[in-house]
């Protein structure tokens, strides 16, 4: 019977017969170890020399790397691996023989991996990473469908800028100008107008000059948008997915987060609700904590938010921001215009900016205004006003980065991991 390594459990003591490519091997004489992937997971398969015939036994000791085949076995419990179960093999039909593998076990460096990286994604660490990126859509899914939001998938094409003009990418569309989605944002206002509470999840593009294990030029967004709901309702349906998310992870990705000696102490704390800080206690935190350079006003880079985080042992929200360093559709807090309605969730660990968010201006007259300050008087932001021309209303939202959020749920350093094909600064390939 045909089935592969994920649902072997289903068929112990049992022969069957696998799809699968050799990631790695042992032998002896007598015996041979071969690591078996199939996609859907990892299993050692054992050929025992005097079990099989010597044909077969001399197939197995001469299987390449990454050589693809049919594998024949019993299905038996292996209390020494994580995984729990390995093949007693009796058959090995060579599909196709990779000859010459280039990602050996051995180290490579970070710039061969990533120009094979059509290849580096069959390794056990990269499976895992895919794994639990995989497991927070789903859950992403499952959280918004459960709490009765409606998923609106906004353009790509855009006319206008979401998130200010200068990392915007710029192409033709047939006579006009276009750029590519900074943020769905503006267009989840509109749907939210529509369908009351909706999120999309697409790619986003920043063409930002950032190096940073942090930045991607291409990444995907989950933007939620929210009618009838102020700034504090959004922080709790923030802190609700976040938990949803990390708890998802830790239920249903237990032998990835091995793989990736994660620490899931860490992850078992995160649980709303989740502390929250005023951007002006952040100044004076920073102060104590040596920044005393920093200055009310100036934005946070880096080395401040991994200074905030390690105050808490939870993802941290960072709150009312100047006006001044934020986006042009912010509401202003009532009571003290210079402020506006906003958070930035900073995960723990030192992975930085996970989600952006704010209530958004509700006024035609006061978006109006900050179309002069920011200059975005043109005709392509009309339909952008005209929402609050007809029954506008309280409305709130927020964007959290998938990648990000990968990073520090896997604990995978860099950004460039956690993505199948990254967009990089310096790379379009492969
Ligand atoms: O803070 P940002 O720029 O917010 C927005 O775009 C809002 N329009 C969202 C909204 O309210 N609907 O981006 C949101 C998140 C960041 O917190 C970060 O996680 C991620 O998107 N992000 C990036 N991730 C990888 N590479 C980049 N260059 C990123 N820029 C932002
Ligand atoms: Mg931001």
């Amino acid at each position: 019977m045909k089935t592969t390594i994920s649902q072997v459990s289903k068929h112990l003591d049992q022969t069957v017969t696998i799809g699968a490519w050799l990631a790695n091997k042992r032998s002896s004489g007598k015996i041979a170890f071969l690591q078996l992937r199939d996609g859907t997971g990892f299993m050692q398969g054992v050929v025992v020399k005097s079990d099989v015939s010597e044909e077969v036994f001399q197939t197995a000791k001469n299987l390449t790397q990454e050589t693809s085949m049919y594998i024949t076995g019993k299905i038996v419990e292996d209390t020494r691996s994580a995984f729990g179960y390995e093949m007693q093999v009796s058959e090995i039909e060579v599909i196709h023989e990779a000859v010459d593998y280039p990602i050996t076990p051995k180290e490579h460096g970070v710039e061969f991996l990533m120009d094979h990286r059509h290849l580096w994604l069959r390794s056990k660490k990269q499976h895992a990473v895919m794994k639990i990126r995989n497991e927070i859509i789903r859950a992403t899914y499952q959280f918004f469908t459960d709490n009765d939001f409606v998923k609106v998938d906004p353009p790509i094409l855009t006319g206008s800028s979401a998130e200010g003009t200068t990392e915007l990418f710029h192409t033709k569309y047939f006579d006009e100008e276009a750029y590519l989605s900074q943020s769905g944002q503006l267009y989840m206002e509109a749907a939210a107008m529509a369908l009351g509470k909706v999120f999309s999840f697409g790619p986003t593009f920043r063409a930002e000059k950032s190096k940073t294990r942090r930045h991607l030029i291409e990444f995907w967004m989950i933007e939620p948008e929210m009618a009838f709901m102020d700034h504090e309702e959004s922080l709790k349906v923030q802190e609700n997915y976040v938990s949803f998310l990390v708890q998802s992870v830790l239920n249903n990705c237990k032998l990835e987060l091995d793989v990736l000696e994660r620490d899931i102490s860490k992850l078992e704390q995160v649980k709303a609700p989740f502390p929250r800080i005023s951007y002006d206690d952040a100044i004076t935190l920073l102060k104590e904590k040596g920044f005393t350079d920093i200055e009310w006003g100036e934005d946070f880079g880096a080395p401040h938010e991994t200074a905030i985080a390690e105050s808490f042992d939870k993802p941290v929200f960072i709150t009312n921001y100047p006006a001044e360093i934020k986006a042009f559709y912010m509401k202003p807090d009532p009571n003290r215009p210079e402020v506006v309605l906003c958070a930035d969730l900073i995960a723990p660990e030192g992975y930085g900016e996970i989600i952006g968010g704010s209530q958004r201006i509700d006024d035609l007259e006061l978006m109006k205004e900050r179309y002069e300050q920011h200059g975005l008087n043109s005709p392509a932001y009309q339909w952008y006003l005209e929402l609050r021309k007809y029954g506008s209303v309280p409305h709130s939202g927020f964007g959290l980065g998938l990648e990000r959020s990968v990073a520090w749920i896997a604990g995978v350093e860099h950004v460039r991991e956690t993505i199948p094909f990254p967009r990089l600064l310096n790379r379009l390939y492969p």
